[in-house]
C-alpha cells in the first residue's frame, strides 16, 4: 500500500503550487479524485493509486525537489504568468530548470532581492505560513528621513489598512537631510507590507530589497541570477 496523505499535501508535494494555494483549488471544485469532484480539504488519498486532477491534468508525484534562490531584479512580476505580458521571475530560470516551479511568496514588482523558487509545497509552507514567523529582513531607501519618534513606532508596530503590525526591528544604516536608508525585519507579510509601514509614519520608500529570509541571506548573488540553496539551507528552512 502506498502512503496516505491530505490531498492538498499531496498535490504540494507534485510540485503543482503550495499547500494553501492547493487547499483554495479544492474548494473551488478544481480537483478530481479518481474522477469525482473533491471539494472537502480532509479528503485522504493513498499514493501511487489515487489518480488526482488538477483542472483536469493528472499529476503526478516526481521526487526531484527543486530549491532556489533568485536575486529578483524591478520590472518582474511573482508570478508564472500576467494578464498584462510582464516579464515574470520563472522567465528568469526557465532556460535552465525545466521542472515546473513556483515563487515562495511574493515581492512586489518593483522590489528586488531575495526570493525562493522551488516545487516543493512543503518548503514553501513552512516558510509562508503565519505561525512560523519567519524573519525577513529589507534594506529600504526612504524618500525622506524619518525621526527617531517614527522609527520607534515602526519598531512597536503600526496601523496599515485595518491591521497593527507586529514589532519590527529597525537599524538606521544611512540618514541625510533628504532621504535615509533602513533595514528593517518584519515577521508577516502582508501585502506590500514595508512600503505601506513607511507611508504609515509619514516618508515614502523609493527602492526595496530583501537580503534574507530567517538566517539565509542573499549574499553577492547577482540581480537577475539564480543558485541552489545548500542542504544546510534547505534543512534549516525546512525545520524553522
Ligand atoms: N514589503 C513590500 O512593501 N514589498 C515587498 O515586495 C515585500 C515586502
Amino acid at each position: 500500500m502506498g502512503e496516505i496523505v491530505r490531498l492538498q499535501r499531496y498535490i504540494a508535494m507534485c510540485g503543482v503550487c503550495s499547500r494553501r494555494k492547493a487547499e483554495e483549488l479544492i474548494t473551488a471544485d478544481r480537483v478530481k479524485v479518481n474522477n469525482q469532484i473533491a471539494n472537502e480539504l480532509g479528503t485522504k488519498i493513498e499514493i501511487g493509486a489515487d489518480k488526482v486532477k488538477v483542472d483536469n491534468r493528472e499529476i503526478s508525484y516526481r521526487s526531484k525537489l527543486y530549491h532556489i534562490m533568485l536575486n529578483k531584479p524591478k520590472g518582474y512580476i511573482t508570478s508564472s504568468s500576467d494578464q498584462f505580458d510582464r516579464p515574470t521571475v520563472i522567465d528568469l530560470v526557465s532556460q535552465d530548470i525545466h521542472s515546473r516551479v513556483f515563487s515562495v511568496g511574493r515581492l512586489d514588482y518593483n522590489t528586488e532581492g531575495l526570493l525562493f523558487l522551488t516545487n516543493d509545497g512543503d518548503f514553501a509552507y513552512k516558510i509562508t505560513h503565519p505561525k512560523n514567523q519567519v524573519e525577513k529582513t529589507y534594506i529600504a531607501s526612504l524618500k525622506k528621513p524619518l525621526a527617531i519618534s517614527e522609527i520607534n513606532r515602526l519598531r512597536r508596530g503600526v496601523k496599515i489598512d485595518d491591521y497593527v503590525t507586529q514589532p519590527a526591528k529597525v537599524e538606521i544604516l544611512d540618514s541625510k537631510t533628504n532621504k535615509m536608508t533602513i533595514k528593517i525585519t518584519i515577521h508577516e507579510g502582508k501585502n506590500r507590507q514595508v512600503r505601506k509601514m513607511i507611508e504609515a509614519v509619514g516618508s515614502e520608500v523609493s527602492e526595496l530589497k530583501r537580503v534574507s529570509v530567517g538566517t539565509v541571506e542573499l549574499g553577492n548573488l547577482p540581480l537577475g541570477r539564480w543558485r541552489y540553496l545548500t542542504a544546510h539551507e534547505v534543512n534549516y528552512l525546512k525545520n524553522m
